[in-house]
Formats: C-alpha cells, sequence, structure tokens
C-alpha cells in the first residue's frame, strides 16, 4: 500500500489495506429478511447493489457464517428493506448479539411471507434468481417481483464503521 498508509510502523496486508479502502466507500444500509422453515430471519445489510434494469435485479453478498446465509443457499425469496436516518436502531438490532425472531423485536414490521418494514424509505421484494460463492461469501441475484416506496428519500449511510447522513446535490 503507498501514500497514506494505516500507521508508520508496519504495512498492512493486501487484505487488511482492502479493508481500509472499503471503509471509505459509504454504502446505504438494509436489512435483508426473509423466512426459512416457518421462521423469519433479519441482517443488516450494506453489500447489496442493482444489477439490471432489464430484467429488474439486484445483488446482495452474504456471508456464510451468517445466520441468514442458509435461507439464501435454500433458494428463499427475500426482501431488501432500505432504511432511512431514524432507523440506525434497527441496523443494529439485526447485527450482532440479538438473534433470530428477536430481531423482529422493534420496528414496524409486516408479518407477510416474506417480513418487510413498512415504513423503510424503500423495499425491494425478490425472488431468488441465482448465485455463486466466492471466497468467504455467497453473491446471490435477486430478481425483483415488486416495491414498496415511503416518504422522501432520506437514506442512512455507513462509511469508516459509522453511521452518518448525506447532503445531496444535483449534478454541475
Ligand atoms: C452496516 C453493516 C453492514 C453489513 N453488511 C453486511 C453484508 O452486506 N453482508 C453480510 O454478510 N454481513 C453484513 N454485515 C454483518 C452482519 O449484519 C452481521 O454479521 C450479522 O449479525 C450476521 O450474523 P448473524 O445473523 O449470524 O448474527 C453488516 C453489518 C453492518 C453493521
Amino acid at each position: 500500500m503507498s501514500d497514506t498508509a494505516a500507521n508508520d510502523h508496519a504495512e498492512p496486508s493486501l487484505a487488511e489495506a482492502m479493508a481500509l479502502a472499503m471503509r471509505r466507500l459509504a454504502k446505504s444500509v438494509c436489512i435483508v429478511t426473509t423466512r426459512h422453515e416457518g421462521q423469519r430471519i433479519a441482517m443488516a445489510a450494506t453489500a447489496i447493489d442493482s444489477l439490471s434494469f432489464d430484467p429488474p435485479s439486484l445483488l446482495v453478498c452474504i456471508n456464510k457464517t451468517a445466520s441468514i446465509f442458509p435461507a439464501f443457499d435454500a433458494k428463499s425469496d427475500f426482501n431488501i428493506n432500505i432504511l432511512g436516518q431514524s432507523q440506525q436502531h434497527l441496523a443494529n438490532r439485526c447485527n450482532g448479539p440479538i438473534k433470530g425472531e428477536a430481531r423482529f423485536g422493534e420496528g414496524a414490521w409486516i408479518d407477510d411471507e416474506v417480513p418487510w418494514l413498512s415504513d423503510a424509505q424503500a423495499v425491494v421484494m425478490c425472488r431468488h434468481d441465482g448465485e455463486f460463492h466466492y471466497g468467504t461469501h455467497g453473491v446471490f441475484i435477486g430478481r425483483v417481483l415488486d416495491i414498496r416506496l415511503h416518504g422522501e428519500v432520506d437514506p442512512l449511510i455507513y462509511a469508516d464503521g459509522l453511521y452518518g447522513t448525506t447532503v445531496l446535490r444535483r449534478p454541475q
């Protein structure tokens, strides 16, 4: 790694340097939800992006150690709940010591076959439409089935291990 190394003492490994670089890639925070063997499952996630608008599709990267992974591996339908600024507490609940059904203990969740958050900025409802595995993660393609929008554009941002907000400007 060159230029602004993490410290002056030891050169970070390539993986460590990549982690430092990725901390600078701000992402919008989501909660991925699904249902597997009757159980609702939720996980905070940022490794999500649009794939194509024809057909409407996105991809999501899931660590193989995550409790939601078996549901994705079983090709379950899933929802991407895109959080607003006021919903950081829901992201915290879906990442860490609170597990399983208890992750739904807070928030305006609609208990459909695949749960969704009624006041999320947007909910993208998906059918599993492909996957491949790479290193520690599975990469899953979601074919978009339906969309829910709520309120104004107001994303909860995650960068450098911190939550924040955006100031939006028109392109000049
Ligand atoms: C802001 C944020 C974004 C995350 N994004 C992802 C992600 O895209 N993919 C992933 O596999 N884990 C991601 N994680 C980690 C999972 O949310 C966390 O490890 C989760 O608790 C999975 O473990 P568990 O469900 O088995 O407890 C993220 C965590 C945070 C706080």
